[in-house]
């Protein structure tokens, strides 16, 4: 449910449960707030985001500059990070459900677990949720997934951030994907090229970590 009251909490349907966001405190997620009856239905409620989604703030502003850049890279992996290590694969991250805390410096807050699973022990995933421009290709496949689609949506949500174009394309014409065509990162310092390319591994026991992703060279300018 849309809430464009800044006075008050966000308040979103309730999709999912709120046993996967209760209980996650984190600077670089979206903090839950309660949960509450409305009109028959469970609804969860967040903290009001002010800043808008990432996906809205580039596409008023435009690309982001390296530097602007990296430290929305730093926030979305440090979240991802987060998010793994209490076992929880989101597998929906994408500038929409991405919020800004603060724009300058940039402060990301991922939102939205409507579609975020408890890995298990297995670590093994199946199903395919999230959005067909950010989805991992293990996933677009309908193969078996790990927590790693996470970290393929974070290099598209970059790659967007750097670009400043929407990868917002179909399933069937995602199945005829190569990443290098569709991710021209021209005008890019080679770091950020690198960080990008190595999140869009398609083999993903290949593919950086987040923790990984924090330890590049990129990250560390
Ligand atoms: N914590 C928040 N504070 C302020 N606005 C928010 C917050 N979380 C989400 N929004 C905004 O509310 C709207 C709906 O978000 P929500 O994620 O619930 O939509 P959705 O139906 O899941 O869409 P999508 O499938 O694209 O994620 C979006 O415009 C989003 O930017
Ligand atoms: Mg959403």
């Amino acid at each position: 449910m849309r809430n464009k009251d800044p006075t008050q909490p966000y308040r979103q349907g309730c999709v999912n449960g709120a046993a996967v966001v209760a209980g996650l405190v984190h600077r670089n997620v979206v903090k839950m707030v309660e949960t509450v009856m409305h009109e028959g239905k469970m609804c969860i409620v967040f903290e009001y985001e002010r800043c808008g989604s990432l996906h809205d703030y580039i596409h008023r502003y435009g690309r982001r500059g390296d530097s602007d850049a990296r430290q929305m890279a730093r926030d979305l992996a440090t979240g991802v990070q987060y998010l793994h290590q209490q076992g929880i694969a989101h597998r929906d991250v994408k500038p929409r459900n991405v919020m800004l805390a603060d724009v300058w410096p940039a402060h990301l807050k991922i939102c939205d677990l409507g579609s975020a699973a408890r890995t298990g022990t297995s670590g093994i995933m199946k199903g395919v949720v999230g959005t067909a421009g950010y989805m991992a290709p293990e996933m677009v496949d309908d193969s078996e997934y790990t927590m790693a689609v996470d970290e393929w949506s974070m290099g598209r949500t970059v790659a967007y951030c750097l670009t400043g174009r929407d990868p917002e394309i179909v399933i069937e014409g995602y199945r005829r994907y190569r990443r290098e065509a569709h991710v021209p990162l021209e005008g890019c310092c080679s770091e950020a090229r690198e960080w990008v390319r190595w999140l869009l591994e398609e083999v993903p026991v290949q593919r950086l970590t987040a923790e990984a992703a924090l330890e590049h060279v990129w990250l560390q300018i």
